[in-house]
C-alpha cells in the first residue's frame, strides 16, 4: 500500500495510518497534507437509550446530595488504592445499578500523563478495565506514537465509572455525583498533564460549552484542590476516529503538540 518513506517523520506518520487503516503513500501526504482514508472502521454511533433504573440506594438522595456524599467520601481517601476501593463501594449513581463491573482505572499510580475518557462501554463492563475495546486498542496505539503506554508512563480513567445503558453519553447529573472522584484521583496522582479523549470527558471537566472541534488540540488547564493547575489538553475520541477515520490527520497532529508540551514540561 505505501511506498518505502525516507523522511522518518513522514515514515512514522506513514505508519501510524496505515495502522489504523488509511492508506497512506510519501507522494499523497507531499501533495495533499493528508492521507486518503478507507472507510472500512465505520460503525454506527450510540443510539439514544432510556434513563438509567436506579437501585433504592441511589433514589433516596437526589444527585446534589451524592455528589456532596462523593466529595466527603473522596476528600477522605488519602491514597489511590483507597480511592478505588471508595468508587468501588459508592452507590449513589444511578448508572451502577444496570452495570457489570465499576470500571476505575488501568495503569500506572502517579504517571506523568492521566488520560480521562467517557465511560465503559460493553467491553470495559466486562473486563472492569477503561478502555480495553476497538476504541481503546485504537487510543493505546495513537498513545504508542508519543511513546506513551499504560504500562509505563500513562494512567487511564474515564470521568463516568458504570457503563451507561446501550452506550449512551452519560448524563450531566452521573457525570455530577462521579467528579469528586475524577478530581481527587487527579490530585492524588498528580499527572504533569491531562488528555480529555473526547467531548465528554473535556467538556465535563473544563465546564465548557465549546465542541470538541474548538478545544481539540488546544491546550488548556485544570484546576485541581490539592494539586493546582494542571495542563490539560483535548483529543477527539478514538471511537470517534473509528468512525470517521478521515479526521485522524486532526488526531495525529493534536498527538505532535502533545508530544511537545510534554518535553516542555519535563
Ligand atoms: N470509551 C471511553 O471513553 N472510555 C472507555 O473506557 C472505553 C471507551
Amino acid at each position: 500500500m505505501s511506498q518505502t518513506v525516507d523522511d522518518p517523520a513522514l515514515a512514522s506518520l506513514t505508519l501510524w495510518w496505515r495502522d489504523m487503516g488509511i492508506v497512506a503513500d510519501e507522494a499523497h501526504i507531499r501533495a495533499h497534507g493528508t492521507a486518503r482514508t478507507v472507510a472500512s472502521e465505520t460503525q454506527a454511533p450510540p443510539r439514544k437509550a432510556p434513563p438509567a433504573r436506579m437501585s433504592r440506594k441511589a433514589r433516596q438522595r437526589t444527585p446534589a446530595e451524592w455528589s456532596q456524599v462523593a466529595g466527603a467520601t473522596a476528600a477522605a481517601c488519602k491514597t489511590h488504592g483507597e480511592l478505588v476501593d471508595a468508587i468501588t463501594a459508592f452507590d449513589g449513581c444511578p448508572l451502577k445499578e444496570a452495570a457489570t463491573k465499576t470500571v476505575v482505572f488501568d495503569g500506572v499510580q502517579g504517571a506523568p500523563v492521566m488520560v480521562i475518557g467517557e465511560g465503559p462501554g460493553r467491553d470495559e463492563d466486562l473486563a472492569g478495565l477503561p478502555f480495553v475495546g476497538r476504541a481503546g486498542k485504537l487510543l493505546d496505539k495513537m498513545l504508542a506514537s508519543i511513546d506513551i503506554d499504560r504500562t509505563r508512563n500513562a494512567l487511564i480513567t474515564n470521568v463516568n465509572y458504570w457503563r451507561p445503558p446501550r452506550n449512551r453519553n452519560p448524563e450531566a447529573d452521573e457525570l455530577q455525583v462521579c467528579a469528586p472522584f475524577v478530581h481527587r484521583m487527579i490530585a492524588l496522582n498528580r499527572p504533569k498533564l491531562i488528555i480529555a479523549a473526547g467531548a465528554v470527558p473535556a467538556k465535563a471537566l473544563l465546564g465548557s460549552s465549546s465542541g470538541i472541534m474548538k478545544l481539540r488540540g488546544t491546550q488548556q488547564s485544570l484546576e485541581v484542590t490539592g494539586a493546582g493547575t494542571i495542563p490539560l489538553m483535548p483529543i477527539l475520541h478514538p471511537a470517534y476516529l473509528l468512525r470517521r477515520p478521515e479526521e485522524k490527520a486532526r488526531a495525529w497532529r493534536d498527538l505532535l503538540t502533545i508530544e511537545n508540551l510534554l518535553q516542555s514540561l519535563t
